[in-house]
């Protein structure tokens, strides 16, 4: 079958949710053939995604021209073998542990404060807010109490990571910059106004006579030091930092878009978790937002590629052999969940999810950064959004997958209709009894 009309035939599948027919119709793993990637072994079962994942990056390495163009040669994304590593170490401590627990009360809130002005009995999108909340609340932590510098972050971010994640689909010939009007070129512009204003932050930062007891992630990475004692650069610094923004809020936002799209659909549970959290509970919180990230997983798939021949289960793979896991095959395999069709998340209570089967923040050495800072995120937002509103139930079909640029989205924006809630409101939510869907 042609490239390209495999390609389609794959998204189209994945757009239907046709992966767990195609897991059973052809196993795991299978071979096909995608545009621009080229020929691709795609796998799901979880002894080879710990395969994949747990192989050194020697043999088996992210892909990093395709991010690491948008970011720069200093970004995570764009860094490989030992100097990834050593990198991983300075970056993963600022989200994670007692350090990430800092940012709560930030990440509250911007809930708060974006959600200050939702209408009441009105249909209206969540994506738009669940996007400036999330980007407010990472420039942030990552660059400290709001500063008027930030608001030209907050203008070019969301436009460059668009135009940025649409180019890493094209060939590479449309990155080039090309002058003013070409879309590499707009991306060139972009990326030079963005470093204007982090080089003024970094600088401000370095002249900070309080440096040392700032918190931010900025004025950690620059105190922070390589084993051989060594600073990261400043210009490596620039591309950290926006990579962190641009990594750490789209995918967040879709999360959370996706959560109120769910919950609509599961009236019971929502009077549940509303008990719980004026019962000051999170157990089904958590267990909520594993199952939202299980059957909604914002990002699809991890892409690697074999540097040398590698064994695969049964599987000789030549050099130079492009592989996806595949997040949905997995999350959507009978044999990981059992009837992983259905929304359920008292599978997850008392219990963590399992590791190579539950995998939204993939695995190994590139396993997301930000999953803590994430998860941090999602807890208390979900939190303070039952706190603060009555979310109405619909029995409208499930919002279709809509993939755009970085993360997949609800395709209607994760629309809801809210009531402010003034006291408990145990007695309006017995009095709504639309019967959702169980999709
Ligand atoms: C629900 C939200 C998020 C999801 C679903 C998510 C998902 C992912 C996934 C799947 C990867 C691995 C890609 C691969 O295997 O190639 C990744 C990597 C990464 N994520 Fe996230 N992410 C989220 C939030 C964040 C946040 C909040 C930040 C920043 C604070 C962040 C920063 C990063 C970075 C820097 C990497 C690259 C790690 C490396 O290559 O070493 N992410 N993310």
């Amino acid at each position: 079958m042609p490239k390209v009309f495999q390609g389609i035939v794959f998204l189209t599948a994945l757009q239907y949710r046709l992966g767990p027919v195609w897991g059973r119709r052809f196993g795991s793993p299978f071979t096909i053939n995608l545009p621009i990637f080229g020929k691709t072994v795609v796998v799901s079962d979880p002894i080879l995604v710990k395969d994949v994942y747990s192989t050194s990056s020697d043999l088996i390495e992210r892909p990093t021209k395709i991010l690491g163009q948008a970011f720069g040669p200093g970004s995570t994304f764009s860094l490989t073998g030992d100097e990834h590593l050593e990198r991983r170490k300075l970056v993963l401590p600022n989200f994670h542990g007692k350090r990430v627990k800092n940012y709560e009360r930030l990440i509250e809130e911007e809930v708060i404060r974006e959600t200050a002005n939702w209408p009441e009995g009105r249909e209206f999108q969540t994506l738009p807010t669940m996007g400036r909340l999330t980007l407010n609340a990472i420039l942030r932590a990552v660059f400290g109490e709001e500063k008027h510098a930030l608001d030209e972050l907050r203008s070019v971010m969301p436009a460059m990571i668009i135009l940025g994640s649409l180019l890493q689909r094209l060939p590479p010939i449309f990155a080039r910059d090309f002058g003013r009007w070409s879309p590499g070129g707009r991306l060139s512009r972009y990326r030079h106004r963005l470093d204007t204003v982090v080089d003024t932050l970094i600088a401000d930062a370095r002249a900070d006579p309080a440096l040392e007891e700032r918190s931010d992630v900025l004025a950690l990475l620059l105190q922070a030091r390589y084993d051989d004692g060594q600073p990261i650069p400043d210009r490596h610094i620039a591309d950290e930092l926006l990579t962190l923004v641009a990594a750490g809020h789209e995918t967040t936002a879709s999360q959370l878009a996706w959560t109120v799209e769910r919950l609509r659909r599961h009236p019971q549970l929502l009077a549940r978790l509303t008990d719980e959290v004026d019962a000051g509970g999170s157990e089904l919180r958590q267990a909520t937002i594993f199952e939202v990230q299980r059957t909604r997983s914002t990002i699809g798939a991890s892409l690697r590629t074999a540097n040398q021949q590698i064994r695969l289960g049964d599987w000789v793979l030549p050099a130079g052999t492009n592989m996806m896991i595949d997040f949905q095959l997995a999350h959507e395999s009978e044999d990981n969940f059992p009837d992983p069709d259905s929304f359920n998340p008292d599978r997850f209570l008392g219990t963590s999810p399992p590791a190579f089967r539950w995998i939204p923040f993939g695995g190994g050495v590139n396993r997301c950064v930000g999953a803590g800072f994430a998860a941090l995120e999602m807890d208390v937002a979900l939190r303070t959004l039952l706190r603060e509103f009555r979310f109405a139930p619909t029995d409208a079909p499930g919002e279709a997958r809509h993939y755009r640029g970085v993360a997949v989205v609800p395709a209607r924006g994760g629309r809801a209709v809210v009531y402010r809630r003034t006291a408990p409101a145990s007695g309006d939510r017995n009095a709504m009894s639309v019967v959702a869907r169980g999709n």
